[in-house]
């Protein structure tokens, strides 16, 4: 059998889009000497609040310290109980033990591995200090942020969204941050919004929960000035370079996430009637941005190893829990989660990017057909 070479994503790809524009526009900004801060970041954040459709949004300088910026800005501290499915990358539990608070670890709908409302409901009625609750937009579709607003609104707790995998997201109509406290996002570059390098973002309804961000994120610095420091802060500033490329790459979004919708409906019909795989469940109202495409399947280890041998990479999105980590076990109770336990045996994530070719898509799926039978 010919070796294919498809790797799990390809950047260089979406190059040819904007390579050379952009370029340009990076000259001139190196041309200013303004490196972090200034024009490009509130041309960046301005951009970035009207594409989530809301008033505000302060860049930072990747999306684990924007989870920090907006946990902080919100006062959550010392002992206070945060909520999130243990179904998501370390950052999210990360920043809830860098502000001194305790992650308390929820299990995840089967269908979906988004966090499960109704577990959450459940486990914030046990809780000594309950103080926020962070619902993680995974694979790019968003949890069921409606019923865990009126679960937090119930019990006194903010919710912050962690839509670092879910730019453009929708769910019953709404966007990351349009009924929360605040959302997140991450520009790692592999996202769907990626920079050239590490930067983040908050979003918010709330221009004075956005004004403190911006504080707290150029050391508590009075605003404008330069050695007044109102409140202890940190550098998680946004660098102009990489708000330049983000506001040039950001032209190009929905091209990405329409070629995105494109593959994963291929993706669907390839993979049709596997016995032994399922593919991803859109839930009612969702309208996912498709950040990877991640299926279950039997003997996963087996099927990655049959499809690494023909030259076709996979990723699991996460193989150990946040709950199992190492790192959490003396931070915070250890539950039996058995939907968690369960799919990090058997999500495995495909090749997908959106220049990726109709032709790899197709090989894929003849892969994964032949390995089961
Ligand atoms: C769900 C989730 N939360 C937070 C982060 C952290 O973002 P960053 O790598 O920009 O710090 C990531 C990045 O991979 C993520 O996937």
């Amino acid at each position: 059998m010919k070796k294919l070479n498809i790797p799990l994503m390809n950047l260089a790809d979406a190059y040819a889009d904007y390579r050379g524009a952009l370029m340009e526009e990076l000259n001139a900004q190196i041309d200013e000497c303004r490196f972090i801060g200034g024009t490009a970041v509130a041309r960046f954040e301005a951009a970035w609040a009207a594409y989530c459709g809301l008033p505000w949004a302060a860049g930072c300088s990747n999306g684990t310290d924007a989870l920090v910026l907006a946990l902080e800005a919100l006062g959550i501290g010392a002992g206070d109980e945060v909520f999130l499915p243990a179904n998501s990358f370390i950052a999210t539990a990360e920043a809830v033990c860098r502000v001194s608070a305790k992650p308390v670890f929820c299990d995840v709908e089967e269908a979906t591995g988004l966090m499960d409302a109704a577990y959450f409901a459940e486990a914030v009625k046990k809780s000594g200090k309950p103080g926020a609750v962070i619902p993680v937009h995974l694979y790019g579709q968003m949890a069921d942020i409606e019923a865990i607003v009126q679960i937090a609104a119930e019990n006194g707790l903010k919710v912050i969204e962690d839509a670092a995998q879910a730019h453009g997201a929708r769910r019953n109509g709404l966007g990351p941050g349009q009924i929360s406290d605040a959302a997140t996002f991450s520009f790692y570059p592999g996202k769907n919004l990626g920079a050239w390098g590490d930067a983040g973002a908050v979003v918010s309804r709330h221009e004075e929960l956005l004004c403190k961000i911006k504080m707290i994120r150029d050391h508590g610095r009075e605003k404008g000035g330069k050695y007044l420091h109102l409140i202890l802060g940190h550098n998680h500033r946004m660098d102009a370079i990489q708000a330049t490329v983000l506001c040039h790459k950001l032209l190009y979004l929905d091209a990405w996430a329409e070629k995105r919708r494109g593959l994963a409906q291929m993706y669907g019909e390839v993979l049709a009637d596997i016995e032994g795989i399922a593919r991803p469940i859109t839930a009612a109202g969702s309208e996912p941005v498709w950040y990877v495409y991640t299926i279950t399947a039997e003997r996963r280890d087996e099927l990655a190893a049959y499809l690494k041998d023909r030259g076709i990479a996979t990723g699991i999105y996460y193989p150990l829990p946040l709950h199992r980590q190492p790192a959490f076990r003396d931070r915070g109770a250890m539950p039996f989660l058995p939907v968690t336990e369960d799919l990090a045996g058997k999500i495995l994530s495909l090749p997908f990017w959106p220049e990726m070719t109709q032709d790899m898509v197709r090989a894929v799926g003849m892969a994964m057909r032949e390995f089961y039978g």
